[in-house]
């Protein structure tokens, strides 16, 4: 069966609650015969506003993150059962501005996945490597680097339930949108990867994220291996992020 096309808006710490709300109103008109998932990840705050008005229609709704504990003393965090009861269906794991800027380890989304999965939420977990990876031939290592490591406490048979989002860092949010042969390679890739961990390879997700655009979201999405996008900066506005939703 082919795989259903996974498109994933990541607005990142953008969009207030009235933001939220036009922008879904906005969307869903423009959206209405897809055939695929089309997930929306706002901030904790909109979470609920997208959740309201989306029920009856095919949008999904994913936090950007979350802690790998049900409770605890973790001052700041939020858990995969939190989410869970706003109705959130999904959430973006190990995104590079997290293991960038937040000090995201491989060690906790080797906790953080099982715990989304655990609690019925489906993990969209980023991997990617530096320009300097890519440079010294090192891409593939650090993929598999971090697939191993983060999904360690997966079982195979399990991993039919994550979805990849493959995001070079050196094309987030910089305007450089790796060529679709690039993303294609590093997609197969981390599905041989997958296979080989045990997984129902034929089934996961894989997604390319960085500078997404309508511009280059139908070549990148014709590719064999990229079942859909997770698009940053051209997903903060209804009318571009429909037009990638319809390249699919
Ligand atoms: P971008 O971001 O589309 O703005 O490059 C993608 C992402 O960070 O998920």
């Amino acid at each position: 069966m082919p795989r259903t096309p996974y498109i994933a808006a990541n607005w990142k710490m953008h969009k207030t609650v009235a933001e939220a709300g036009e922008f879904v109103d906005a969307l869903l008109p423009r959206i209405a015969a897809t055939q695929s998932d089309v997930v929306i990840c706002p901030p904790f705050t909109a979470l609920t506003a997208v959740v309201e008005r989306r029920y009856g229609t095919a949008v999904k709704v994913a936090a950007q993150n979350m802690h790998e504990a049900a409770s605890g003393a973790f001052t700041g965090e939020v858990s995969a059962p939190m989410l869970v009861e706003l109705d959130v269906e999904a959430v973006v794991l190990g995104h590079s501005e997290r293991r960038q800027h937040f000090g995201e380890t491989d060690e906790a989304l080797a906790r953080k996945v099982p715990a989304a999965l655990a609690a019925g939420l489906e993990p969209i977990l980023c991997v990617g490597e530096s320009a300097e990876a890519r440079d010294a031939e090192q891409t593939e290592a650090v993929l598999e680097r971090q697939l191993v490591a983060d999904l360690a406490a997966v079982e195979g048979g399990e991993l039919g339930g994550v979805v990849i989002a493959y995001e070079p860092i050196w094309a987030i949010g910089t305007g450089r949108t790796a060529t679709p042969e690039q993303a294609q390679e590093a997609c197969a890739f981390i599905r041989d990867v997958l296979r080989e961990r045990g997984a129902p390879a034929e089934e996961v997700r894989i997604l390319y994220g960085g500078s997404v655009k309508p511009a280059n979201a139908a070549e990148l999405l014709g590719q064999p291996d990229i079942d859909g996008a997770l698009v940053g900066g051209a997903s903060l506005d209804p009318a571009e992020f429909a037009e990638i939703v319809a390249a699919a």
